[in-house]
């Protein structure tokens, strides 16, 4: 396990030891997490973006010569799908068959309202070719700046020396601290109260969206994580809704701003509604002063 400031640190690590600048194809979910993209890019990559769908990463439009193929199957960030069990199939196969490597953000699966989750590409991975990204940002607090990688043994000494190489080693007392916090059980039982506390949260805003919002919004169905989004027709300025919502205090995210490819025709448009530091109360607010604003 290499501990890291964070999944993006993460992101630039294995950045920095997988891509040859201008040559490494970098497969991307799109939409996607804008600052693993930016990672990517800063370390030379050529970004291929590939589209989502209800099962995740759709790896048959994943181009062959991609090296790298980025996916958060727990929860695709940020419509919220969980990756099957085939697509999971299909993409280690596909590593395999093309010596590409897959890097699993797993950023926020402790948080997970439905069934049993799907066993993570790495259990499943038999060639050593997924990188598994964990982070405390969702579980604990992002300003905690501490999240690990557990990469295949091919990759340690890499991985260890860009590490050494970017800031030697993450604070050895918030390490000890959240070791402890670990040991002693703590983050397991904070997990399980705050699933609760979460939940609430996430029935409340659905409930509000279904009753109030369902002329021009659906969402999508999703069932972990700390946000939710929904999908509105083409026709409606979201821009400008989500800009005049923010005068009101009211902090919702158009889709757009997750896209790598923002002026594409015919892109689905919706929302990204946040609910990890917003209380039941607030949630209802919120939606009450966006309804007035809606159109
Ligand atoms: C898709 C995705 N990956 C990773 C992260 C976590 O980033 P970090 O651990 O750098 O705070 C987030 C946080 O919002 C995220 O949405």
């Amino acid at each position: 396990v290499t501990v890291t400031a964070g999944a993006q640190q993460a992101f630039d690590l294995l950045a920095r030891i997988l891509v040859e600048p201008r040559r490494t194809v970098v497969a991307l979910e799109n939409p996607g997490y804008p600052p693993l993209r930016a990672a990517f890019a800063a370390a030379g990559a050529r970004i291929a973006i590939v589209p989502v769908d209800e099962e995740g990463l759709i790896v048959e439009r994943v181009p062959a010569q991609a090296k790298i193929v980025c996916v958060t199957p727990s929860h695709q960030f940020p419509l919220g799908a969980v990756m099957s069990a085939p697509r999971r199939a299909a993409l280690l196969e596909f590593a395999q068959r093309h010596g590409a490597v897959v890097i699993e953000d797993d950023y926020d699966a402790e948080f997970r309202f439905g069934d049993r989750p799907l066993d993570a590409l790495q259990t499943l991975d038999r060639s050593e070719s997924v990188f598994y990204v964990g982070t405390f940002s969702k579980s604990l607090f992002p300003a905690l700046r501490l999240g690990f990688i557990v990469a295949p043994p091919w990759a340690h000494v890499a991985l260890g020396a860009a590490k050494q190489a970017a800031d030697g080693y993450c604070a050895l007392l918030a390490q000890e601290t959240l070791a402890a916090f670990i040991g002693e059980g703590h983050l397991a039982r904070h997990v399980r109260r705050m699933r609760e506390v979460y939940a609430a949260r996430r029935k409340t805003l659905l409930d509000g969206l279904q009753r109030d919002f369902a002329d021009w919004l659906q969402p999508v169905p999703s069932a972990a994580g700390l946000h939710l989004t929904a999908l509105a027709d083409r026709s409606l300025d979201l821009e400008t809704l989500v800009e005049r919502a923010r005068r009101r205090d009211v902090g919702i995210t158009s889709l757009r701003r997750f896209d790598a490819d923002p002026q594409a025709r015919r892109r689905q448009q919706g929302l990204a509604f946040g609910y990890g530091s917003l209380d039941e109360r607030g949630i209802a607010e919120g939606l009450s002063r966006l309804r007035k604003l809606a159109p």
